[in-house]
């Protein structure tokens, strides 16, 4: 079986202590950091851009993982490379031709993500499936933090594992009541950021998710 990781999104940190937010994370067990870019574009709202995530990597050890939410991702995917991406998801909404970015990024020698938002099928990635290291499946509508988990993604999970033995990452709305069904499902790689950001103590709620692989 897949090691189960946990991502807390620092969508929802306080960005005024950035710095202290990451090595918080470090010190409670979380496995990756999950970073959220957004482009005001493909999603409403408007983000990090690589400088930042360049001060992130300079100042921890952890994994990064950076969830491009932005249109025409291969005219920018390069910046978020050298900023230091360990691995770098767009979405196959953005791209018309995914397979020369999911090439660019591999040259690149970092792990490749594909993301679906919650409404689009499975049937927009399946041919690109060999090529990729990891699936992320939105449980809410990209965009912001604290939105309420679609259950109606969960058969899409599940689908996918049947046919997808890397990482299947889901994003959005999860806490320590819905995890299991995730895990259940086949996700491996569990996002949450206002779960994790909004609980007086974030050790006890990231080992709280990882609990729910039990
Ligand atoms: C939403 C982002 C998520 C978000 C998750 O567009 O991709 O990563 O930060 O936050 P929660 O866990 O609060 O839904
Ligand atoms: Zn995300």
């Amino acid at each position: 079986m897949l090691k189960i990781k946990i991502a807390p999104s620092i969508l929802s940190c306080d960005f005024s202590r950035l710095a202290d937010e990451i090595k918080r994370l470090e010190g409670a067990g979380a496995d990756l950091v999950h970073i959220d870019v957004m482009d005001g574009n493909f999603v409403p709202n408007i983000t990090i851009g690589p400088d930042i995530v360049k001060a992130i990597k300079d100042n921890t050890s952890l994994i990064l993982d950076v969830h491009l939410m932005i249109n025409e991702p291969l005219k920018l995917a390069k910046r978020f490379i050298d900023a230091g991406a360990d691995i770098l998801t767009f979405h196959v909404e953005a791209q018309e031709n995914p397979l020369i970015l999911i090439k660019e990024i591999k040259k690149a020698n970092i792990k490749v993500g594909l993301s679906l938002k919650p409404k689009t099928p499975l049937l927009r990635i399946k041919d690109f499936l060999e090529e990729i290291d990891m699936v992320l499946i939105m449980s809410v509508e990209p965009g912001f933090g604290g939105q309420s988990f679609m259950s109606e993604v969960l058969p899409k999970i599940r689908a996918l594992r049947k046919i997808f033995e890397r990482d299947i990452e889901v994003d959005g709305g999860i806490n320590d009541k819905n995890a299991k069904e995730v895990i259940l499902a086949g996700a491996n790689v569990i996002v949450a950021g206002s779960y994790v950001f909004r609980s007086a103590d974030i050790r006890k709620a990231i080992e709280s998710l990882r609990k729910c692989a039990e």
